[in-house]
């Protein structure tokens, strides 16, 4: 056993929904746990020019239904150097910190890998919605992100299928087909377009287009990957072969904000508990992870260079039954 007495939690990268339901946890699981909890604004950022204070019980309040994250975050490029990471640790012994719960994605995990070489243990949480952690299986924000999408593009199939037209709609998720992959599933997208997957214009998007215009379909939702992107060029490019009116459509960043949902909200505090345990017990350079469906965790080094297998089984029957 560590002697931890006093922890610290900061939020890093992109925002996801349920990054205050994991700070939420890990400051109540702390606190009752007998340390002192310290929040770090705007990433790795606090941590170097001391934007940090002590929490209790109440801080955390009124946050688990909250999207965004009450801490701020911040890609920090000073940190990304051997002096900012030397820094951030002599601030963390400065101020007492034995350990810190970094909540991010990969870029944050290999923060926080070097932050424990300096003498600071870490502890990661996967927050992201991209679902681009090949450690896990799931990434908090990632339910409430395709939820979001699907929502919005249920609305955009109401105009498109009042006029007749092709809509041509960008997702997030970065490198990662994931966010696109359910939400063009759940829309019944003709086409999905991922990084994952090479497609050919013609067989993938015209082809299937035609083919199930003959069998009656007057309208098309094509759902297309961040990625893969390019998608004023493809609405473009499908007028003018099909002779279809179509429209493209970037969903964007309202796709990261939003009330979290049950999924993000319990496994955010799942993971916040169990990475404050981990620490009381010692433990250092270790991400959380859902594997086989559970939380558990890994060490960071070794998750930092494990490959995201994509589900092509599901993208073959998601191609399968919209048509
Ligand atoms: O990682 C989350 C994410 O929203 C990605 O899907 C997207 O590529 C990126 O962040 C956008 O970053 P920014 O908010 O800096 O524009």
């Amino acid at each position: 056993m560590m002697n931890t007495k006093t922890i610290a939690v900061l939020t890093s990268g992109g925002d996801a929904p349920g990054m205050n339901a994991a700070v939420r946890a890990v400051a109540r699981a702390g606190i009752t746990s007998g340390l002192r909890v310290m929040a770090v604004r705007r990433g790795y950022n606090g941590l170097l020019n001391g934007d940090i204070y002590e929490m209790n019980l109440r801080s955390v309040s009124d946050i688990i239904h909250r999207g965004g994250t009450f801490l701020y975050t911040a890609r920090s490029p000073q940190f990304n150097t051997q002096e900012g990471v030397q820094k951030a640790a002599d601030r963390c012994r400065q101020m007492g910190i034995d350990g810190v719960v970094v909540i991010g994605g990969d870029g944050s995990f290999r923060g926080a890998r070097d932050l424990t070489g300096a003498g600071i243990p870490c502890i990661g949480i996967p927050g992201t919605i991209d679902n681009d952690i090949a450690s896990s299986e799931y990434t908090i924000g990632f339910d409430t992100a395709m939820n979001t999408a699907v929502q919005m593009v249920d609305r955009l199939r109401d105009t498109t299928e009042s006029h007749d037209r092709c809509s041509v709609v960008e997702v997030m998720g970065r490198r990662c087909g994931d966010l696109a992959l359910q939400t063009g599933i759940a829309v019944g997208a003709t086409t999905i377009l991922v990084p994952e997957v090479p497609y050919d214009f013609d067989r993938d998007v015209i082809e299937r287009m035609q083919f199930t215009q003959k069998t009656g379909k007057k309208h098309f939702i094509i759902v297309v990957a961040e990625g893969v992107g390019g998608v004023d060029k493809l609405a473009k490019d499908i007028e003018e072969r099909t002779g279809i009116e179509s429209r493209a459509t970037v969903l964007g960043h309202v796709q990261r904000g939003g009330s979290p949902t049950l999924r993000d909200r319990v496994v955010a505090s799942e993971m916040g508990a169990k990475a404050v345990s981990l620490l009381c017990e010692g433990k250092s350079n270790r991400v959380m992870v859902v594997r086989d469906g559970r939380v558990t965790d890994l060490d960071i080094t070794e998750a930092l260079q494990m490959k995201r297998p994509f589900n092509k089984e599901l993208y073959d029957i998601a191609l399968k039954i919209s048509i």
